[in-house]
């Protein structure tokens, strides 16, 4: 894939802090997973690039302007049913009803949850809830795909559904931006890694790389100190 992001010099300050600092960034893979300690800026740098911050500082270029959809670590459920969250993305995008029933409904079903889809969405498990998610994205079927901590909140069964259904995804098209604590997810669904610390971008590197030989000294502590 050649380049479909590029990032120069993007600062967030907040009073005096850098939350941001100068990130400067090109991807190109499909799977890239952005790993750093609590606070290093990670959630902020994807909000950046969905847009739902302003930088003070930088550019962020879209070679080829991406639909994109993003999914964070608590779902955001709508007072109503399982499909008219679905559909309600759909909406969005003004999609007709007929279409929106359709794609909705495979979208359930692609996160196999066809037979709850009537359920009220507030009353289901968090594991079923971030799958309403994920399917509400993927119904938009987006060139992008951004998820933070998508799996933090999810016990170890619902993870793996869910990290199965990111791999199902990347299998689409889909590029995939993400974030996770787990290390083990972020092997098997990254082919690159994009280190950040403090703000900083420190490195970015092959996702075998990163865990074998990381380039620098902070991902290497960052990887002692994460390894039980
Ligand atoms: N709106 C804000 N105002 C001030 N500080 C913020 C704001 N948002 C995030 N921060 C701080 O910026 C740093 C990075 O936050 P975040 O991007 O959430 O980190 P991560 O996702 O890597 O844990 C943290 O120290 C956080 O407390
Ligand atoms: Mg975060």
């Amino acid at each position: 894939m050649s380049a479909w992001l590029s990032i120069e010099n993007l600062g967030l300050t907040e009073g005096a802090t850098r939350i941001i600092d100068s990130a400067t960034l090109t991807l190109s893979a499909q799977r890239n997973v952005v790993l750093g300690p609590n606070g290093a800026g990670k959630s902020t740098l994807l909000r950046l690039i969905h847009g739902l911050l302003h930088p003070s500082a930088g550019q962020i270029r879209w070679p080829k302007l991406l639909s994109q959809a993003m999914v964070f670590q608590r779902p955001v459920m709508l007072r109503t049913t399982a499909l008219a969250n679905v559909e309600y993305g759909l909406k969005l995008k003004g999609h007709g009803a007929a279409e929106r029933a359709r794609r909705a409904s495979d979208s359930l079903a692609r996160v196999g949850l066809e037979l709850i889809a009537d359920r009220p969405a507030r009353l289901l498990s968090g594991g079923e809830q971030q799958r309403v998610a994920l399917a509400r994205a993927w119904a938009l079927e987006p060139e992008l795909l951004i998820l933070d901590e998508p799996t933090a909140s999810l016990d170890p069964a619902s993870s793996r559904e869910v990290e199965r259904i990111i791999n199902e995804i990347a299998a689409s098209g889909t590029r995939i931006l993400m974030t996770t604590h787990n290390l083990g997810q972020a092997k098997r669904i990254a082919e690159e890694i994009v280190f950040i610390d403090r703000g900083r971008i420190v490195e970015q590197t092959a996702v075998e790389q990163f865990f074998t030989l990381p380039q620098t000294e902070a991902a290497q502590r960052f990887l002692q100190e994460e390894t039980p």
